[in-house]
């Protein structure tokens, strides 16, 4: 990237620029849950040159998930290694406590379920306050009114085609209904951009049935990683996110 640009977008709050991935949509956005830990700094050099433009980052508590990732060191260690955007999702019980240290540690996302809190209104605006955009996820079981109410304070929605904890499962359709909902209901509420994000079980042959229904953002996972050419791999997925639009 030109020097020049990386200066502009360093003005930029960490908010705007997450929202200017709405520019680059359908953007396939790798899921680090399943890379080499091993060598953490390598695979971020590997996604930089395969082009990667932003990085999702699961954070789960072993609470509302039975499974523990990553804490606020790893977001920092990453920022350190990184300038792209990095997509927290926070698969929490409790997440208004972690937003500030999370802030903090350089992430430009924080995506929060709507299922653990009471009322995610005063969360989404304490994220948005701190300078980065939010985002509010839903489960495959919760319906997608649920989370109508707080579409005014989101900059993301992420639709969860599995019920979140690990990768590698197989996608639910019922996400490929609630984007077909929710790209009408943005499109009605105007508030086209809204990011519609889906994740779990995104491969080959389900993320074209994603991008027809009005995702933008394709979170991957374990069909990224399972491949040594991050390159090719993003070229691929892209193509095919891309297709089905035509
Ligand atoms: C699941 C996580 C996903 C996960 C997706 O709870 O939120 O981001 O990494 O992995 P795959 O693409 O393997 O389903
Ligand atoms: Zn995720």
């Amino acid at each position: 990237m030109a020097r020049g640009v990386l200066g502009s977008m360093k003005c930029l709050s960490r908010r705007a620029r997450f929202r200017q991935l709405g520019n680059s949509v359908p953007l396939v956005m790798p899921s680090l849950l399943a890379c080499d830990f091993g060598n953490l700094e390598r695979e971020v050099e590997r996604l930089e040159a395969a082009g990667a433009e932003a990085l999702h980052l699961d954070v789960m508590d072993g609470h509302f998930v039975p499974n523990l990732t990553f804490g606020m060191p790893i977001a920092a260690a990453l920022r350190r290694l990184t300038d792209l955007p990095i997509d927290a999702h926070l698969m929490v019980t409790n997440p208004v406590e972690l937003v500030e240290p999370f802030v903090d540690a350089g992430v430009d996302s924080i995506t929060i379920h709507v299922e653990p809190v009471d009322d995610p209104a005063p969360i989404l605006t304490k994220i948005r306050k701190l300078g980065v955009a939010s985002g509010i996820s839903l489960n495959p079981p919760t319906p997608v009114d649920v989370i109508q109410p707080y579409l005014d304070l989101s900059d993301m929605v992420l639709v969860m085609s599995v019920m979140p904890g690990f990768g590698g499962q197989v996608f639910e359709p019922v996400a490929l209904a609630k984007l077909r909902s929710l790209r009408e209901q943005a499109r009605q509420a105007d508030r086209e951009d809204i990011l519609l994000q889906v994740d779990g079980g995104v491969n080959d042959e389900t993320i074209g049935n994603c991008t027809a229904a009005g995702a933008d953002i394709l979170v991957v996972g374990s069909a990224f990683f399972s491949h040594k050419d991050y390159g090719r791999r993003l070229e691929k997925l892209s193509q095919l996110a891309l297709q089905s639009l035509a």
